[in-house]
């Protein structure tokens, strides 16, 4: 039976994609799975090293990591992705391609994003200092149908990660664990959301 999957992290810069994907991989590693993290910052430093952030540019680099995610998924390792993804095209491309494909939307507001903004990029773009900046002066198009939705502006870090490691149990792409992080209303609400996609 295949044992890997991608869960695909999409959202604007500072929405909590890195975080959320850094936990969800401690989790799945804990419960002795085999998991690689691929982080839109740190890809660009390797394997898409020379991109910029053109349409196309972007694209080639969303399509390169869901290449990796392809390959890692079908030999049953787990693969995370935690990129802008701006493009609703080219992620379904991408789900396409690996088939076993959890989306998480980290949905967060520009306001918030702009108080956080840990590396000072919102100021800058808002400036004009930064050109086609994600969310300011560049485009991104939400999921329709992701499997997941986490608001990281509302809800704290563990109730998204717990959502999430909920879907995962759901979908029987992991078992349940032992010690359940959410509530009964919560899986309910999983449920909900799986069957309104048509997977249960
Ligand atoms: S993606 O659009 O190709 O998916 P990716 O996730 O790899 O983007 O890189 C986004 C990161 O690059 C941001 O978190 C930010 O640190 C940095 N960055 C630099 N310039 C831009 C820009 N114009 N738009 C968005 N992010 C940018």
């Amino acid at each position: 039976m295949a044992k890997g999957f991608t869960v695909w992290f999409t959202g604007l810069s500072g929405s909590g994609k890195s975080t959320l994907a850094e936990r969800v991989r401690d989790i799945l590693l804990e419960r002795g799975m085999k998991v690689e993290v691929l982080d839109g910052d740190e890809v660009r430093t390797n394997l898409s090293k020379g991109l910029g952030f053109s349409k196309e540019d972007r694209d080639t680099n969303i399509r390169r990591i869901g290449w990796v995610c392809h390959l890692l998924t079908r030999n049953d390792v787990v693969a995370i992705s935690a990129a802008i993804s701006p493009y609703k095209a080219i992620r379904d491309e991408n789900r396409k391609l690996i088939g076993r494909f959890v989306e998480v939307y980290c949905e967060c507001d520009i306001d918030t994003l702009k108080g956080r903004d840990p590396k000072g990029l919102y100021e800058k773009a808002l400036k004009g200092e930064i050109k086609n900046f994600t969310g300011v002066s560049d485009p991104y198009e939400p999921p329709e149908k992701p499997e997941v939705v986490v608001d990281t502006a509302k809800e704290d870090i563990d109730t998204s990660v717990q959502r999430i490691i909920g879907t995962l149990e759901q979908l029987n792409y992991i078992p349940a664990g032992d010690g359940r992080g959410y509530s009964d209303d919560e899986e309910e609400s999983i449920k909900q959301r799986l069957k309104d996609l048509g997977y249960i």
